[in-house]
Protein backbone atom coordinates (compact mmCIF):
# COMPACT_ATOMS: atom_id res chain seq x y z
CA UNK A 1 0.00 0.00 0.00
CA UNK A 2 1.07 3.47 -0.97
CA UNK A 3 1.00 6.05 1.85
CA UNK A 4 2.20 9.63 1.23
CA UNK A 5 3.90 11.31 4.02
CA UNK A 6 5.60 14.25 5.17
CA UNK A 7 8.18 13.43 8.01
CA UNK A 8 10.06 16.21 9.68
CA UNK A 9 9.18 18.50 7.18
CA UNK A 10 10.01 16.40 3.93
CA UNK A 11 7.33 14.37 2.00
CA UNK A 12 8.06 11.12 1.30
CA UNK A 13 6.03 7.86 0.31
CA UNK A 14 5.86 4.30 2.15
CA UNK A 15 4.94 1.04 0.30
CA UNK A 16 4.24 -1.16 2.79
CA UNK A 17 1.94 -3.74 4.18
CA UNK A 18 -1.67 -2.33 5.04
CA UNK A 19 -0.44 -3.77 8.37
CA UNK A 20 2.32 -2.12 8.99
CA UNK A 21 2.40 0.57 12.03
CA UNK A 22 3.17 3.74 12.14
CA UNK A 23 6.09 3.83 14.61
CA UNK A 24 7.41 0.30 12.26
CA UNK A 25 7.08 1.95 8.72
CA UNK A 26 9.30 5.37 10.54
CA UNK A 27 12.03 2.83 11.55
CA UNK A 28 12.38 0.25 9.05
CA UNK A 29 10.95 1.67 5.96
CA UNK A 30 12.32 5.49 6.60
CA UNK A 31 15.20 4.30 8.78
CA UNK A 32 13.87 6.43 11.32
CA UNK A 33 14.96 4.78 14.78
CA UNK A 34 14.79 7.92 17.19
CA UNK A 35 11.21 6.83 18.06
CA UNK A 36 11.57 3.47 19.95
CA UNK A 37 9.14 0.31 20.38
CA UNK A 38 8.99 -0.61 24.09
CA UNK A 39 5.83 -2.52 24.60
CA UNK A 40 3.95 -2.39 21.01
CA UNK A 41 0.90 -2.32 23.03
CA UNK A 42 0.55 1.29 23.80
CA UNK A 43 1.52 0.88 27.77
CA UNK A 44 5.03 3.14 27.54
CA UNK A 45 5.15 6.11 25.21
CA UNK A 46 8.69 5.19 23.88
CA UNK A 47 7.13 5.65 20.32
CA UNK A 48 5.36 8.73 20.82
CA UNK A 49 5.47 10.87 18.15
CA UNK A 50 3.43 14.28 16.82
CA UNK A 51 1.01 13.76 14.19
CA UNK A 52 -0.40 17.31 13.22
CA UNK A 53 0.33 18.62 16.51
CA UNK A 54 -1.03 15.66 18.03
CA UNK A 55 1.32 13.21 20.15
CA UNK A 56 0.35 9.49 19.31
CA UNK A 57 1.67 6.55 20.02
CA UNK A 58 3.26 5.34 16.88
CA UNK A 59 2.73 1.62 17.72
CA UNK A 60 -0.85 2.09 18.18
CA UNK A 61 -1.88 3.40 14.40
CA UNK A 62 -1.86 2.28 11.28
CA UNK A 63 0.89 4.14 8.68
CA UNK A 64 -1.64 3.55 5.99
CA UNK A 65 -3.93 5.38 7.96
CA UNK A 66 -1.51 8.89 8.02
CA UNK A 67 -1.98 9.64 4.35
CA UNK A 68 -1.04 13.11 3.79
CA UNK A 69 -0.53 13.73 7.53
CA UNK A 70 2.26 15.94 8.95
CA UNK A 71 4.77 13.63 11.36
CA UNK A 72 7.29 14.87 13.76
CA UNK A 73 9.56 12.65 15.38
CA UNK A 74 12.72 13.37 17.47
CA UNK A 75 14.75 13.53 14.81
CA UNK A 76 12.68 16.31 13.73
CA UNK A 77 12.78 18.43 16.66
CA UNK A 78 16.27 19.05 17.19
CA UNK A 79 20.02 18.45 15.98
CA UNK A 80 22.97 17.53 18.12
CA UNK A 81 24.69 20.69 16.72
CA UNK A 82 21.00 22.35 17.07
CA UNK A 83 18.94 20.95 20.22
CA UNK A 84 15.57 21.74 20.60
CA UNK A 85 15.04 23.85 24.37
CA UNK A 86 13.78 20.15 25.75
CA UNK A 87 16.62 18.43 24.33
CA UNK A 88 18.77 20.84 25.76
CA UNK A 89 16.93 20.96 28.89
CA UNK A 90 16.97 16.87 29.25
CA UNK A 91 20.93 16.84 28.87
CA UNK A 92 21.07 19.61 31.46
CA UNK A 93 19.24 17.88 34.27
CA UNK A 94 20.60 14.40 33.27
CA UNK A 95 16.84 13.33 32.55
CA UNK A 96 17.54 9.88 31.27
CA UNK A 97 19.44 6.50 31.98
CA UNK A 98 19.40 3.74 29.49
CA UNK A 99 17.70 7.02 27.04
CA UNK A 100 15.46 4.40 25.47
CA UNK A 101 12.00 6.02 26.68
CA UNK A 102 13.82 9.41 26.01
CA UNK A 103 12.76 10.52 22.75
CA UNK A 104 9.35 9.34 23.47
CA UNK A 105 9.38 11.42 26.46
CA UNK A 106 10.81 14.69 24.41
CA UNK A 107 8.02 14.20 21.44
CA UNK A 108 5.47 14.14 24.20
CA UNK A 109 6.50 17.11 26.05
CA UNK A 110 7.36 19.34 23.04
CA UNK A 111 3.03 18.68 22.53
CA UNK A 112 1.82 18.48 25.66
CA UNK A 113 3.64 22.16 26.40
CA UNK A 114 1.49 22.92 23.18
CA UNK A 115 -1.59 21.70 25.53
CA UNK A 116 -1.07 23.95 28.39
CA UNK A 117 -0.28 26.69 26.26
CA UNK A 118 -3.42 26.40 24.52
CA UNK A 119 -5.21 26.19 27.59
CA UNK A 120 -6.12 22.50 27.31
CA UNK A 121 -7.11 21.59 31.14
CA UNK A 122 -5.87 18.10 32.64
CA UNK A 123 -7.54 15.99 35.42
CA UNK A 124 -5.55 17.99 38.18
CA UNK A 125 -6.51 21.26 36.63
CA UNK A 126 -8.06 23.18 39.23
CA UNK A 127 -9.44 26.51 37.98
CA UNK A 128 -11.12 25.35 34.55
CA UNK A 129 -11.25 29.20 33.98
CA UNK A 130 -7.77 30.19 34.34
CA UNK A 131 -5.38 28.91 32.06
CA UNK A 132 -3.45 25.90 33.34
CA UNK A 133 -0.30 26.27 34.95
CA UNK A 134 2.84 25.20 34.33
CA UNK A 135 3.10 23.29 37.40
CA UNK A 136 4.65 19.98 38.32
CA UNK A 137 1.53 18.26 39.36
CA UNK A 138 0.12 19.56 35.48
CA UNK A 139 3.45 18.01 34.21
CA UNK A 140 3.50 14.64 35.57
CA UNK A 141 -0.55 13.95 34.88
CA UNK A 142 -0.07 15.14 31.46
CA UNK A 143 2.97 13.05 30.73
CA UNK A 144 1.74 10.05 32.80
CA UNK A 145 1.27 7.93 29.45
CA UNK A 146 5.59 7.83 29.57
CA UNK A 147 6.80 5.52 31.47
CA UNK A 148 10.66 5.42 32.67
CA UNK A 149 12.27 1.83 33.65
CA UNK A 150 14.90 3.70 34.80
CA UNK A 151 13.00 6.28 37.08
CA UNK A 152 14.45 9.38 35.78
CA UNK A 153 11.21 10.97 36.31
CA UNK A 154 12.13 13.77 38.95
CA UNK A 155 14.70 15.07 36.43
CA UNK A 156 12.44 14.68 33.56
CA UNK A 157 9.73 16.90 35.54
CA UNK A 158 12.87 19.33 36.62
CA UNK A 159 13.88 19.43 32.48
CA UNK A 160 10.88 20.07 31.30
CA UNK A 161 9.65 22.76 34.00
CA UNK A 162 13.11 24.75 32.55
CA UNK A 163 11.91 23.97 28.95
CA UNK A 164 8.61 25.12 29.55
CA UNK A 165 10.16 28.84 31.39
CA UNK A 166 12.42 29.13 29.05
CA UNK A 167 15.54 27.83 30.78
CA UNK A 168 17.74 24.88 29.44
CA UNK A 169 20.49 26.09 31.11
CA UNK A 170 22.53 25.15 28.07
FE1 LIG B 1 4.15 2.25 21.74
FE2 LIG B 1 5.00 1.27 24.07
S1 LIG B 1 5.90 1.01 22.09
S2 LIG B 1 3.35 2.65 23.70
FE1 LIG C 1 15.78 4.35 30.85
FE2 LIG C 1 13.78 6.12 30.84
S1 LIG C 1 15.92 6.52 30.85
S2 LIG C 1 13.68 3.98 30.54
Amino acid sequence: MRTELSVNGRSTVVEADPRTTLLDALRHHLGLTGSKKGCDHGQCGACTVIVNGRRINACLTLACMHDGDSITTIEGLGTPQALSPLQAAFLHHDAFQCGYCTPGQICSAAAMLEEIAAGWPSHVTDDLEAPPPFSDAEIAERMSGNLCRCSAYPNIVAAIRDAAAGRTGA
